[in-house]
């Protein structure tokens, strides 16, 4: 067996060996958007540091937990604090626990993050669904040998975000007042936030917001055949040319306000996988 493989079959077994809990349903939350598990209802809370092969997390506002509950009376498994390619980590790294989550028995996964507004009709707050995502301005985790027995050497990425759970995601929307966008994810490495020409560039390429996460793990979801479904906090307008000076703060402070509606959203989506 490789090297990966037995990785990941050791860290499952630690987690099995803690937790007697099975669910369907992994969410990961990004930068600022925490306060969703303070409403899952927690059976078990792992950090971090004490998961065998787990990186361990360096950023503010990032809690590095996993944890093992109810939201909504479903059933989830819930990163509290993801890992980021520009921590320094190997994008194999970066998607470990994703694939950590298949080997648990995780089929769907939900994912969140803090973004950079590109498109001139969004603002500060507003949520936008990824319909699709750009992968060049980063690193494709599934660089190196393939590893067979997770997928295929060439996935297909014609449909990274799935369509049903996008459907039922702007029906839930729709019912509770929500405005949503749908749109395309750019992501970059990261830590610096983009310089003016930079977010042009983004924008020309055809995206709709920026950010420093959520692909890659999606990659690598895609790549088991987990489905996938994210959601962007527009966390900054990227594109507003004077006094454009971006701070973590800043982000942590607008994804905040906006974490009630992704709650509620992540909450009635989990009911309906
Ligand atoms: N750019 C990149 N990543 C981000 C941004 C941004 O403007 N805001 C939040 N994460």
């Amino acid at each position: 067996m490789s090297e990966l493989m037995t990785q990941l079959q050791e860290t499952t077994a630690y987690i099995q060996s803690k937790v007697k809990t099975t669910a369907k349903v992994g969410i990961v939350l990004g930068s600022g958007l925490g306060n969703l598990a303070e409403v899952i209802k927690v059976e078990y809370a792992i950090p971090y540091t004490e998961i065998p092969h787990f990186p361990v997390s360096t950023v503010k506002g990032h809690g590095g937990k996993l944890l093992f509950g109810e939201l909504g009376g479903t059933k989830v498994v819930v990163m509290s604090g993801r890992f980021h390619f520009y921590e320094g980590y190997e994008p194999a790294q970066v998607v470990f626990p994703v694939r950590v989550m298949k080997l648990l028995g995780i089929e769907t996964l939900l994912l969140s993050n803090a973004a950079g507004g590109v498109n001139p009709n969004y603002k500060v707050g507003d949520l936008m669904i990824l319909k699709d995502h750009i992968s060049f301005f980063t690193i494709n985790p599934l660089m190196g040998k393939n590893e067979e027995a997770l997928g295929t050497r060439f996935p297909d990425m014609s449909e990274p975000y799935n369509q049903g759970l996008i459907d039922k995601a702007m029906a839930i929307a729709k019912a509770n007042d929500i405005q949503i966008h749908q749109g395309v994810y750019t992501a970059v490495t990261g830590p610096t936030f983009e310089t003016h020409a930079e977010y042009r560039l983004v924008k020309i390429v055809g995206s709709d917001v920026v950010g420093m996460s959520t692909v890659q793990e999606t990659i690598a979801a895609v790549h088991c055949g987990m489905k996938v479904f994210a959601v962007s906090v527009v966390t900054d307008m990227g594109i507003r040319e004077e006094n454009n000076v971006i701070t973590h703060e800043e982000v942590l402070q607008a994804a905040k306000a906006a974490e009630p509606k992704l709650t509620l959203l992540f909450t009635e989506l989990a009911k309906l996988v």
